[in-house]
C-alpha cells in the first residue's frame, strides 16, 4: 500500500443529537487511543461539530464536516463556508456524497466548486464517487466514475490536489447491506488511480488515498483492507455506535 496511512471515516450523515454526539465521539475517542497507525475520522451533522471538536482535543480521532458552500461568506442562508468549519475545528470535508447528489442537487460543477473552496481553506476534501445499482447492470460503472473524477477534480493541479482522498461508495452498496466484494472495490480502486495518474502524474496517483464505502462493517473491513488499493473506509451505518466503529478502525 506504498506510504498511504489507512483512513477510517465515520459519516454520521443526519444523525445524533449534541449530547449524543459528544457521548458517541468521548467513547470512541476512549476506545481507539492506543491505535498509531492508521487515522479515524468522525464527521458528525453541523450542530454537534464545535462540541465535538472540543471532546476530540488532544485524542487520536480527526473530525471532518459532511457538505460545505463553495462562497466564503454572504447572503447564503443555511449555508456553512469552508473557513467556517476550520474555525469549528475541522480537518476533513466529505464533498459530493451520493446522497446529496440524489437530494440536493449536488453535481459534478457544485462538487468541483465545492473541493475548491475546501482545498482554499486548507480543509481536506473526501470527493465521493460511485455508482448506481442499473449502471453497474449495464456496464457503465467505468464511465460514470470517469466523468466523476474528471469534472470534479477539473482544473485542479496536482499540487493542490495533493491532500485530497476519493471514496469510492457504490450507490447500490449504501445502507443497503450489500457490500461490494473485495474484487469489485479493489478493480475500481485501481481504475481511480489510474485516472489519477492520467491526470495527474505517478506521485499523486501512489499517494492519494482511495477509501471504500457502503455497508463496511466489522466483519468485512480486514478483506477490504487486505485490497492493494484500498486505503480506508467511508463508513455509515456502523459508524454510529462508538464500540462498533472502533472495531472498524482497530481491524487487525
Ligand atoms: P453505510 O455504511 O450505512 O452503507 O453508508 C455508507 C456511506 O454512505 C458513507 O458515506
Amino acid at each position: 500500500m506504498e506510504n498511504r496511512i489507512p483512513l477510517i471515516a465515520g459519516n454520521w450523515k443526519m444523525f445524533k443529537t449534541c449530547s449524543e454526539a459528544v457521548e458517541t465521539a468521548e467513547q470512541l475517542a476512549r476506545l481507539v487511543a492506543n491505535v498509531t497507525d492508521r487515522e479515524a475520522m468522525i464527521a458528525p451533522p453541523f450542530t454537534a461539530i464545535s462540541l465535538v471538536s472540543e471532546t476530540l482535543r488532544g485524542s487520536r480521532v480527526s473530525l471532518g464536516a459532511q457538505n460545505l458552500f463553495w462562497e466564503t461568506e454572504g447572503a447564503y442562508t443555511g449555508e456553512i463556508s469552508s473557513d467556517m468549519l476550520v474555525s469549528a475545528g475541522c480537518k476533513y470535508v466529505i464533498i459530493g456524497h451520493s446522497e446529496r447528489r440524489q437530494f440536493f442537487d449536488e453535481t459534478d460543477e457544485t462538487v468541483n466548486k465545492k473541493i475548491n473552496a475546501a482545498i482554499r481553506s486548507k480543509l481536506i476534501p473526501i470527493l465521493c464517487v460511485g455508482e448506481s445499482e442499473k449502471e453497474r447492470e449495464s456496464k457503465d460503472t467505468f464511465s460514470v466514475l470517469d466523468k466523476q473524477i474528471i469534472k470534479g477534480l477539473k482544473e485542479f493541479t496536482s499540487e493542490e490536489m495533493k491532500t485530497l482522498v476519493i471514496a469510492y461508495e457504490p450507490v447500490w452498496a449504501i445502507g443497503t447491506g450489500k457490500t461490494a466484494t473485495s474484487d469489485q472495490a479493489q478493480e475500481v480502486h485501481l481504475f481511480l488511480r489510474s485516472l489519477i495518474e492520467k491526470k495527474f502524474g505517478k506521485t499523486l496517483a501512489k499517494s492519494v488515498r482511495i477509501l471504500y464505502g457502503g455497508s463496511v462493517n466489522p466483519g468485512n473491513i480486514s478483506e477490504l483492507m487486505a485490497m492493494p488499493d484500498v486505503d480506508g473506509a467511508l463508513v455509515g451505518g456502523a459508524s454510529l455506535s462508538a464500540e462498533t466503529f472502533s472495531k472498524i478502525v482497530c481491524y487487525p
